[in-house]
């Protein structure tokens, strides 16, 4: 982010404290149907949505060189990614063309990929390399892994689960975000570690709960509140896609400082959401990224975090480990927890509506622009 960008957000976060408001505001609350969380019919348009539109599956690392492969699940969809020798990265349906085995699983190095049914094998951009016991097969040219567009840009993969869509190479799929992500020079972080769990939520509340700072001085009262306000946060849009700034207390410090050394960075956690399901959060010095994916029941879903940490940190790899640690624990045990609980209120039929509040601009955004991209999706 550019020190003039931080310098408004800092002018911006210092204007609301002064009008003793604390945070960005919606001119008006929203109020949103709980179907929208326990309908089945829903649920399909938002699994095809997250099928056919460009996903934030990872930063570079996920690849870290050469002849290296990784699996990631998009939607209910299994999908293989490749580097190649030349460093040139691939993206194929982990489904194999005999008889549709998942070719990969986890990830690693290799420059072949080998199906453990049969043992077909398959050059890293999804072309067959050879079918065993050849001789029984009439079709030689069989072909190889379904591609699927992928696009790595800033440091980050997007990938299109859909064997049929096509996307223009020209529009970056942060759309606009990376002027602010392209200074950090994600290309360069390393995949420390990444876990992945089911829940019994539907996908959009494990978003929401990151889409607002307002529960932390309640929800997260011995973990974050001594480190975060709760009420300060900024909101901007992307296009679709949106970023939230909150900030620590160590903000007070600029106080004492000039304006022209002011950084906000170190002061704050960035936090941008991509359209459909994943959050990118910029810490201080690492990146977390949190996927929901659809599960099979609008009160499932399939989330995955990792975090990925900068070249140059002379932080030990125990300190990463305690910081994934508390991360999944903190965000498990507080956010998806009351998220559970928010979910069987659902299914209780207690409330038609839910509501958000003017102080919740970026769940307002996230609901409205994924209501417009689901009418896209289905028009
Ligand atoms: S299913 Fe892959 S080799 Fe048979
Ligand atoms: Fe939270």
């Amino acid at each position: 982010m550019r020190t003039e960008t931080q310098l408004a957000l800092i002018d911006r976060i210092n204007a609301h404290r002064a009008a003793g408001r604390g945070t960005d505001t919606a001119p008006t609350s929203l109020r949103v149907p709980t179907a929208e969380y326990t309908d089945p019919a829903r649920l399909e348009r938002e699994r095809h949505l997250t099928h056919t539109a460009p996903n934030l599956v990872g930063l570079s690392g996920l690849l870290p060189g050469p002849d290296t492969f990784a699996t990631v699940d998009v939607g209910d969809r299994s999908v293989v990614l490749t580097r190649d020798r030349d460093g040139e990265l691939h993206a194929m349906l982990n489904a194999c063309s005999h008889r549709g085995a998942e070719v990969a699983s986890g990830c690693g190095s290799s420059a072949r990929l080998s199906c453990p049914y049969h043992g077909w094998t398959y050059h890293l951009d999804g072309s067959l390399a050879a079918q065993r016991r050849g001789e029984f097969f009439d079709d030689q040219t069989s072909p190889g892994l379904t591609r699927i567009p992928v696009t790595e840009r800033d440091g980050m993969i997007w990938v299109t689960a859909d064997a049929g869509a096509t996307r223009s190479a020209d529009t970056h799929p942060a759309g606009g975000a990376e002027d602010e992500l392209g200074p950090l020079d994600l290309a360069g972080y390393r995949l420390f570690g990444s876990r992945n769990f089911d829940r019994n939520i539907n996908w959009k509340l494990a978003v929401d709960t990151f889409m607002e700072a307002y529960h932390v001085a309640v929800l997260h009262t011995e973990t974050i509140h001594p480190m975060f306000y709760s009420d300060f946060a900024l909101f901007d849009s992307f296009g679709a896609h949106g970023r939230m700034v909150s900030t620590r207390r160590s903000i007070d410090e600029l106080a004492d400082v000039d304006r022209a050394r002011w950084t906000l960075l170190p002061h704050a956690t960035v936090l941008y959401y991509f359209q459909p399901n994943t959050v990118l959060i910029h810490q201080q010095d690492h990146v977390q990224i949190y996927r929901a994916n659809p599960g099979p029941t609008p009160d499932a879903c399939e989330l995955f975090v990792s975090l990925y940490v900068p070249p140059d940190s002379e932080r030990s790899e125990r300190h990463w480990q305690r910081n994934l640690d508390l991360l999944v624990e903190v965000t498990d045990s507080e956010d998806f927890e009351t998220c559970a609980g928010i979910q069987r209120g659902f299914a209780s039929g207690a409330h038609d509506t839910i509501v958000f509040g003017r102080n919740e601009p970026a769940l307002q955004h996230f609901h409205t622009s994924l209501d417009g991209l689901l009418s896209q999706s289905s028009s």
